[in-house]
């Protein structure tokens, strides 16, 4: 009898999921937990990152920090071995709402940009040399759609993080193709969320949407965390300064 082929395994790996106390990131660390990864679940909010480490088992470890404080993303990263899977998930402002860009302050600017893009610059900057050193690293930004396409949707500054962060891997793969560190981006569409404070509205509006949506539902963070296991896998090595939609099938521009 053949034994079947042990694809996409990352046992033995170490990966360090932001903003997975919920949705998205929640579900990126239970599918690379399955896939035999250790998963530092990191989140803004401590109790949540407890919460979501409990629930998720043995090896998954609260991590709780800002990714957009430069010296608590260094500071809590030096505390725990090296990390080999970077997922830049963390990327909705606490305060994030729809508003055109005519609309916003000025003030509103910095949160989106401040998440989107120097919250990965940060957490890149404290993981990156140890997976050079070590000659392997695995770098996944998700991004959105809104990162890649012009949207009507009140999303422009969010946007601009995103767009920011899809050209941050795209160089920062190329610099580090040598060093066996892959950096790729995901490009999200419309997904479920995991939001209580969501409004009736937008709960409304969604459901809407989600009957446009080429497969006839939305996302979940499942399947975002089995795009994360074969990006994270030796078997992907090839792969790297990509943008891969990952949105039921809606065409992209
Ligand atoms: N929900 C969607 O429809 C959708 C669509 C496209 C892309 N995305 C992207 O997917 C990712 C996850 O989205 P979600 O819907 O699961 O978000 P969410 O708001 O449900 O969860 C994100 C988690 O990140 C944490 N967080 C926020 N700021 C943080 C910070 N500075 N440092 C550490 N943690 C922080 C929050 O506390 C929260 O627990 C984001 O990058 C988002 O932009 C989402």
């Amino acid at each position: 009898m053949c034994k079947p082929l042990a694809m996409f395994d990352l046992t033995g790996r170490t990966a360090l999921v932001t903003g997975a106390g919920r949705g998205v990131g929640l579900g990126i660390a239970a599918s690379l937990i399955e896939a035999g990864a250790t998963v530092y679940v990191n989140d803004l909010i401590p109790e949540r990152a407890e919460a979501a480490a409990n629930g998720l088992g043995p090896n998954a470890r609260p991590l709780a920090f800002s990714v957009t404080d430069l010296e608590a993303v260094r500071a809590s990263i030096n505390t725990v071995e090296p990390i080999d899977i970077l997922v830049n998930n963390a990327g909705i402002p606490p305060a994030m709402r729809p508003m055109k860009f005519r609309d916003m302050d000025p003030g509103e600017w910095a949160a989106y940009v401040d998440v989107n893009l120097y919250g990965v610059v940060n957490c890149v900057k404290a993981t990156i040399d140890a997976m050079c050193d070590r000659r392997w690293g695995r770098v996944i930004t998700i991004s959105s759609g809104a990162g890649t396409q012009g949207l009507n949707i009140g999303v422009s500054m969010y946007g601009a993080g995103k767009g920011g962060a899809i050209s941050f891997m795209r160089h920062l793969a190329v610099e580090t193709a040598r060093n066996g560190v892959t950096a790729n981006t995901l490009a999200l569409g419309l997904m479920e969320r995991d939001d209580p404070d969501l409004t009736e509205e937008s709960r409304t509006v969604t459901a809407a949407m989600a009957k446009q949506v080429p497969v006839g539902r939305l996302g979940t963070g499942r399947d975002i965390g089995s795009t994360c296991v074969f990006l994270a896998s030796n078997e992907a090595e090839w792969i790297t300064g990509q943008t891969i939609a990952v949105n039921g099938g809606a065409v992209t521009t």
